[in-house]
């Protein structure tokens, strides 16, 4: 989750209510057995839990953590707020105790939390952080009136904007910028969620669905390009553009042609050779004769355009079912381009070129663990363990497509 990654390690990296913030750290300081709790109210998503989390860290004081699921009844926060309470360590280090969403303990007016909260203030030894979602709620403001309370509001959306732009460069993922503010608006200030909608692909139907879009658009024009080609050079040139792997190229090929107006002959002509095609390339996986892989696109030229060519064959992609093809290119873009720029800069290619033409290639190519273990390295790819790991898991992948 992004949202977790680019969690902010600093309380200056988070984004809004300076003021607010100013208000709990000066609390925190200058606290002092006795005082007041502090009571950090707003929606969520604003960054009541983070702030509470990086303040603690940053006066090198241990958090306790005491969230409404874990103290369902009295007896419970009871049992854990008086130990909390009353542990000093011996070199008199403090604790910060921290009720978050406080709402649902207090919400149980049942059990009188709210006045056992008050009173617990008063006795303890550590001070008492709370955060709160609905300042509004009767519960809440009773607990507010003996705390030093502060509300929290969403960002203004400017810098949300910001926010996310840095996350998208960090990710390295191209987002326009109306993408973006249209993340923004969608989570409503809710910095949490605007973080979700940018890595899910960007809030309902705009932003990079767009991109998705134009990938299924090149893909489509380039078969396209094939099916309605004037002469063998062009058919070439266009079936190079595909950016799929072999057996991925082959599939959508195939799916074509079944779905076509070919009369039955034809038809039968051009399904023995896809299916040929897919069998060669499987041979050639298998007994590791990546080069003849190069051939693959020069055999289907040669072979199924003259049976298909004249525009009875559409590529049939695009009013199917959602596109396992696409959609998985899109899911792994980033890794993806990553890889491409790369191998772009090794191969002194363009990364447009390489993604088209080399790529579906490479990527076949990495069935076998030894080159895909070499290009990791020459890539660079290996840098660290966890970042060797995530790109052998997709090279694998790619290489079974
Ligand atoms: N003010 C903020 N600045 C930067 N990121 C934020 C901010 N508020 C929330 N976030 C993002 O949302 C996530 C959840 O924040 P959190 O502190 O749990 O919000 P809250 O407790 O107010 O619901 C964080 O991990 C972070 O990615
Ligand atoms: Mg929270």
């Amino acid at each position: 989750m992004w949202s977790e990654k680019y969690r902010p390690k600093k309380v200056e990296g988070l984004i809004g209510n300076e003021e607010a913030r100013l208000v709990v750290s000066t609390w925190l300081a200058e606290w002092k057995p006795g005082g007041k709790a502090a009571l950090l109210m707003g929606p969520p998503g604003t960054g009541k839990t983070t702030l509470v989390t990086l303040l603690a860290r940053a006066n090198g004081m241990n958090l306790v953590d005491l969230n409404a699921s874990d103290v369902r009844t009295k007896e419970m926060l009871g049992r854990k707020l008086g130990e909390a309470m009353s542990t000093v360590s011996l070199f008199g280090e403090r604790s910060l105790i921290f009720l978050d969403e406080v709402d649902g303990l207090a919400g149980r007016s049942d059990y009188g939390a709210v006045e056992f909260i008050k009173d617990a203030v008063k006795e303890s030894q550590n001070p008492i952080a709370m955060a709160a979602n609905d300042p509004d709620s009767d519960q809440i403001k009773k607990l507010a009136s003996s705390c030093v309370a502060v509300r929290f509001r969403p960002p203004p959306p400017r810098e949300v904007e910001m926010y996310l732009r840095e996350i998208a460069r960090a990710e390295r993922v191209e987002v326009s910028g109306d993408a973006l503010r249209a993340c923004v608006l969608e989570a409503g200030g809710d910095v949490r969620q605007a973080v979700n909608l940018l890595q899910s692909g960007g809030s309902s139907g705009t932003s990079h669905g767009a991109s998705y879009k134009d990938r299924e658009r090149s893909v489509s024009e380039a078969f396209n390009g094939f099916f309605g080609a004037a002469d063998k050079g062009e058919a070439a040139a266009s079936l190079r553009k595909v950016a799929l792997s072999p057996f991925e190229k082959v599939r959508e090929l195939s799916r074509s042609v079944v779905r076509s107006g070919l009369p039955p002959e034809e038809m039968a002509r051009a399904m023995e050779v896809v299916s040929r095609a897919d069998l060669a390339i499987g041979r050639m996986v298998k007994g590791g004769e990546w080069r003849l892989l190069r051939y693959l696109d020069r055999g289907l030229v040669d072979g199924l355009f003259p049976v298909v060519k004249g525009g009875t064959v559409r590529y049939a992609g695009q009013d199917d079912l959602p596109f396992p093809v696409l959609s998985r290119i899109w899911n792994d873009s980033k890794k993806v381009k990553e890889v491409s720029l790369r191998y772009a800069r090794r191969a002194h290619t363009s990364g447009s070129a390489a993604r088209s033409q080399d790529l579906p290639y490479v990527f076949a190519l990495c069935s076998g663990k030894r080159f895909r273990e070499d290009l990791e390295r020459s890539l660079g790819l290996d840098a660290d363990k966890e970042m060797l790991e995530s790109y052998d898991r997709f090279l694998q992948k790619e290489s079974t497509r």
